[in-house]
């Protein structure tokens, strides 16, 4: 049943492959042959979820007898002719893999992978804890942490952390889920007197291999204020302690007056 003498695919061969996703006699995840002369444009498939996709599949090869493409969405093929066309018209999984064969005169089937890259952008990117609308204690560190809901795939994400407009982290996110996911960054403010009245804020970017790329996702910012020890001193003198530190004041009057009246002989 496996038999490739002729090269020439079969019908059945050609509904198996159609039905069935993984042709026979072609292990899946790898092509049949390692030097399979096809190409595919675009060369990097990206498509946002939901998204149609065209993918064409062509081969430089001058003995082309048929040549195809498959997906989970379904299968092209061409006979005598040097390309393919497949139009998916909306991508809704997140693993998709296209699979483009090539059939020669007396040469075996070959067939080469192209993995599909789905992405989303993420539903919300918002900073969370501690409250910024608090003053913040110069000196003190405080973990701000930077959420990015349902986002996909999550190995082309990066979060970079802007003061006004300076970068001041970015973390990219490694991992192999292909589904959207939440993810966290968190990034660890040590307050210092120049942050007093700046603005933070985090954004949140995919990087993938598209002209153009794709617009970062932007939380909203928040304004910082630091309190310096120094005002946390001053404060604290003028709202709890003023009465006390009053009465030491009239105390050490008392007692001067008190000294100086003693040391003043008695009329
Ligand atoms: C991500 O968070 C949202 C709520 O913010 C939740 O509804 C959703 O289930 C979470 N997704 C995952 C993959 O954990
Ligand atoms: C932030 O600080 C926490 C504890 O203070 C620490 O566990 C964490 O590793 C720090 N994160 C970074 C990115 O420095
Ligand atoms: C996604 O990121 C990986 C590295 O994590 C990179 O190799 C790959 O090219 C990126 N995918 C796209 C479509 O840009």
């Amino acid at each position: 049943m496996c038999k490739r003498t002729s090269g020439r695919p079969t019908p059945l061969f050609w509904t198996r492959v159609v039905l069935k996703l993984t042709p026979l006699c072609v292990l899946p995840g790898r092509p049949v042959s390692s030097s399979c002369p096809v190409q595919i444009s675009p060369p990097t498939v990206v498509v946002r979820f939901g998204d149609p996709l065209r993918i064409i599949c062509s081969s430089t090869s001058d003995q082309i007898e048929s040549i195809g493409l498959e997906s989970r969405y379904g299968g092209e093929k061409t006979e005598g002719v040097s390309s393919v066309v497949l139009d998916i018209t909306s991508v809704e999984h997140w693993e998709v893999l296209v699979i483009c064969f090539l059939n020669r005169v007396k040469v075996d089937q070959c067939s080469e992978n192209f993995p599909v890259t789905v992405y989303k952008a993420p539903d919300r990117v918002s900073i969370s804890q501690p409250s910024l609308t608090a003053p913040l204690v110069e000196g003190e560190t405080y973990s701000l942490k930077c959420d990015v809901v349902n986002v996909a795939p999550v190995q082309n994400l990066s979060v970079h952390w802007y003061k006004g407009e300076k970068i001041l982290r970015t973390e990219r996110f490694h991992g192999s889920s292909k589904p959207p996911v939440n993810a966290t960054s968190v990034f660890n403010l040590t307050a210092q007197r120049e942050d007093d009245q700046t603005r933070i804020r985090c954004e949140a970017q995919l990087d993938l291999d598209t002209v153009p790329s794709l617009p970062a996702i932007k939380s909203e910012s928040r304004a910082v204020i630091v309190q310096s020890w120094l005002d946390l001193f001053w404060c604290f003198y003028k709202h709890t302690k003023i009465r006390f530190f009053k009465s030491i004041c009239r105390l050490s009057r008392r007692v001067l007056m008190c000294g100086r009246c003693c040391l003043t002989p008695s009329a």
